[in-house]
């Protein structure tokens, strides 16, 4: 664990140090949760919406996307239900005065459990070495089952609890459980109260009277309040789906894990609209369909689960998330749900207008039901990053390698003139001029070859192309692969033919298609 720990430190240390996230307002010591995206990160961050967005518009010849306004009008968050209920339970520790969310410290506590299960699984494994039976030693050893029985309580109290969110119970488990506060050390507790997760601000000048606006929690409400005007403007039949990227804030009280959790972060969402009954085959397609998109990136099948939800929303009859293994265990990177007609219903309710969808073959107009899938950018981009990330021992030496799927490299072509002198950085930038049309390249002209390698591997250059007296006479270069190191002397009039498509986000659909 200690060792993961440590990987997940490099890799924001990494992110920083070659230009992918830094901490915003960094001068002024940063703003908590909040980050900026730096010149190879843009680079990441628009390949991945690019890869997402084409995923969804040209491989789905139903779906369309839109842009809405990240304000909208107040009743949207009443009509969804976010004012009254996307709250979190808090918890403040009155001698160190933080902030807790109250579930995550109780789910600590059942981490803490498992933790002590698994400890005794291992020490056993190293002990019976072969023959050990992991799974009869869970079912019979007793410390186990100590452990398993009191986790077992807890989860049970605690899910009951969240369920009702009886938040008396959550601050009498925080009790019972003697759960202290990591900073003071000390169980001086307030009472659990409910925090909405909204940012509020304010539109028009107050002697206008302004009014009390949101900033959007998540942009699938301007994809609902705009379900009309695409389906009649676009006559879309049904069933067909609008995307939407776009920026969501939370004000999260435990915002923690880099970019994993942030206050301002970008989604990825999709509303397909179908006809009601259909919803549970739509959402087992959509299930597919999502994880082949994860896959189609190559980092290992191994490295994605779904989570089932066994606890549902109100208004959802299914859900999963696909997780990611991340350095610091699995975690939810998209969610998948089958969200009925909640939301079209609630907008009609409250906006006093008819939303439904005249269905041609039948005759009959009805709500339309609803599956979404729903990714953050930023998550996605720390999975990526978490994926690709690599050191490795190269004659000795260390490499840092970031082994990005090809298309979703920020620089595609490094060209590298061996010598900043001799009509050499004049030549690279020919081939410049030559390759920018269809690939984002870049001149390096600092340091050692060896050095500039290093540096292009730790951004994840698939490709470097080494400029030389030789170039001069008989116009060939070395190109260099970033995963094998292999190098080979090519023509510049073949690089176009070598490098190709697979640089591409083309490239990446034909996988999922393929697969
Ligand atoms: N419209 C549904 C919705 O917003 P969600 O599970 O709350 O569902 C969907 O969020 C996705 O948005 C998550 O799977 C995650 O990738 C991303 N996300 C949510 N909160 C986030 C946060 N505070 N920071 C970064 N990403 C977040």
């Amino acid at each position: 664990m200690a060792n993961q720990e440590d990987v997940f430190k490099k890799l924001v240390s990494h992110c920083k140090e070659y230009g992918f996230v830094f901490p915003s307002s960094e001068i002024y010591d940063g703003l908590g949760a909040v980050y900026d995206y730096g010149q190879n990160g843009v680079e990441l961050k628009n390949n991945i919406k690019r890869y997402w967005w084409e995923a969804m518009t040209k491989l789905h010849e139903n779906i369309v996307g839109i842009d809405a306004a990240i304000f909208m009008h107040p009743t949207v968050w009443k009509a969804s239900g976010h004012v009254d209920a996307f709250n979190d339970p808090l918890i403040d520790n009155r001698d160190s005065k933080k902030r807790y969310r109250a579930d995550v410290l109780i789910e600590e506590q059942l981490a803490k459990i498992e933790d002590k299960i698994n400890k005794e699984v291992e020490k056993a494994r190293k002990r019976f070495g072969e023959a050990f039976d992991e799974a009869q030693f869970r079912a019979t050893n007793g410390r186990v089952l100590e452990y398993q029985t009191k986790w077992n309580a807890l989860h049970q109290r605690y899910s009951d609890a969240m369920n009702k969110m009886d938040l008396d119970e959550l601050k009498q488990i925080i009790l019972d459980e003697e759960i202290v506060c990591p900073i003071s050390g000390t169980r001086n507790w307030t009472d659990v109260r409910q925090f909405n997760l909204m940012f509020s601000t304010e539109m028009g000048s107050t002697a206008d009277g302004a009014m009390k606006i949101y900033l959007r929690p998540e942009t699938a409400q301007g994809i609902f309040v705009n379900y009309l005007n695409v389906q009649k403007s676009g006559r879309m039949k049904l069933p067909f789906g609008i995307a939407q990227i776009g920026k969501a804030f939370r004000n999260e009280i435990v915002a923690r894990q880099f970019i994993f959790r942030m206050r301002e972060f970008e989604q990825m969402e999709m509303q397909f609209f179908i006809k009601p009954g259909t919803e549970l085959d739509w959402f087992a397609k959509w299930k597919k369909t999502r994880l082949a998109w994860h896959k189609a990136l190559g980092f290992g099948d191994l490295m994605y689960r779904y989570h089932d939800h066994e606890k549902l929303a109100h208004y959802a009859n299914a859900a999963t998330d696909i997780e990611f293994n991340m350095p610091f265990g699995f975690k939810e990177v998209e969610g998948i749900h089958s969200r009925t007609n909640f939301d079209l219903s609630q907008h009609a309710k409250y906006s006093g207008k008819k939303i439904e969808y005249f269905d041609p073959e039948t005759r009959e107009s009805y709500v339309p039901y609803v599956i979404e899938t729903s990714i953050g950018v930023d998550r996605m981009f720390l999975s990526i990053m978490a994926g690709a990330y690599r050191e490795e021992e190269v004659n000795g030496e260390r490499r840092v390698v970031l082994a990005l799927p090809p298309a979703l490299a920020p620089v595609k072509v490094a060209i590298l003139p061996l010598v900043n002198k001799d009509g050499l950085p004049e030549k690279a930038e020919e081939i410049l001029r030559e390759l920018r049309y269809d690939y984002t390249c870049q001149i390096e002209v600092k340091d050692s070859i060896g050095k500039r390698y290093r540096r292009q591997d730790a951004i994840g250059t698939p490709y470097c192309v080494t400029v030389d007296g030789q170039t001069l006479e008989d116009n060939t270069v070395t190109l260099r692969f970033r995963d094998t190191m292999e190098q080979e002397r090519v023509a510049i009039a073949d690089l176009h033919k070598i490098i190709g498509d697979s640089v591409n986000i083309s490239s990446l659909l034909r996988k999922i298609e393929n697969d």
